[in-house]
């Protein structure tokens, strides 16, 4: 039998055991989260909620549903923008509208859409290529908090103002405020823009998959994941992607030394743009 007094083996020890825990109480799978930054956020939420341990935590997070909410919301992180990378937009506009134009069926899946953000972006450029209401477009995430508040399509009008330039950046010429109205301080999109979206929680790690696809985003999702962890994440969306379909990584995330790296072509060279050209 071994034992240790190392501080940093009982820490390690305690998160472990936490992440089980909440596995296994709430059925959230973060035990193949990226440790680090994992550590880094739990270490923060304690500070806020003024919890000694890790175990103390533990303790709380078990019983008390709102704190379990709070906890989940820290420690997957939201961090989005409308048209964020705008090179990545202008590219999807320039090459991979006029491609998906000449399919009968066009299903699109925004997978950890957080807020919208990137959702609804993403309508409005096919919007402007007269392309939305042929398309089905899945958005979906883990945390039901956050998939129900981009269902509303209601934004802070400070963040649309500070996004027109990623807009006209991903190629739009329209005046970005078109696409909003605007009531106490907050920009509410057009409903035409997501009257083709379903909008649905759906865990990456631990759900399966629920349609073929023709697009596939699941971006800034993969980068909290360790490595096995996206391997079998990116297992799943290359079992739900048809063949000549594209699918769209972080500006940090890569499909090289994935499982399926052999079957994708770098589409759009520097914007992680991948067209799968075999099963
Ligand atoms: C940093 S945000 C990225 C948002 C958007 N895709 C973008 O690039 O702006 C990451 C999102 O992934 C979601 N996420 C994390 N783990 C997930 C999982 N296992 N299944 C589905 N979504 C997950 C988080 O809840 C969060 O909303």
């Amino acid at each position: 039998m071994t034992s240790t007094n190392d501080p940093a083996d009982l820490d390690s020890l305690e998160l472990g055991l936490l992440l089980e825990g909440l596995h296994r109480r709430h059925g959230f799978d973060l035990r193949d989260y990226s440790r680090a930054s994992l550590s880094r956020r739990i270490e923060r939420f304690k500070q806020q909620e003024g919890i000694a341990s890790t175990l103390g935590l533990l303790e709380r997070a078990l019983r008390e549903g709102d704190l379990w909410e709070r906890l989940l919301r820290e420690l997957t992180i939201h961090t989005t923008s409308m048209f964020r990378d705008p090179t990545f937009f202008l590219a999807f506009r320039e090459k991979v509208v006029p491609l998906i134009r000449t399919y009968p069926f066009i299903r699109i899946w925004v997978a950890g859409c957080s807020t919208g953000e990137e959702l609804y972006s993403t309508a409005i450029i096919l919007h402007e290529e007269g392309l939305l209401d042929r398309c089905r477009l899945y958005a979906t995430d883990l945390n039901e908090e956050v998939v129900s508040q981009a269902k509303t399509g209601v934004f802070p009008v400070s963040s649309m103002k500070e996004s027109t330039g990623s807009y006209q950046a991903a190629g739009g010429q329209r005046p970005f405020s078109e696409y909003y109205t605007v009531r106490d301080e907050l920009a509410i999109l057009s409903p035409a823009l997501s009257r083709t979206t379903i909008f649905a929680a759906h865990n990456l790690v631990s759900d399966a998959s629920f349609n073929e696809f023709q697009m596939i985003f699941i971006r800034n999702v993969m980068i909290y994941f360790n490595r096995s962890l996206q391997d079998r994440v990116l297992r799943l969306v290359h079992g739900s992607l048809c063949r000549l379909g594209f699918v769209c990584l972080g500006r940090r995330e890569s499909m090289r030394f994935s499982p399926h790296e052999e079957c994708y072509e770098e589409f759009v060279p520097g914007e992680k743009l991948y067209r799968k050209v075999r099963e």
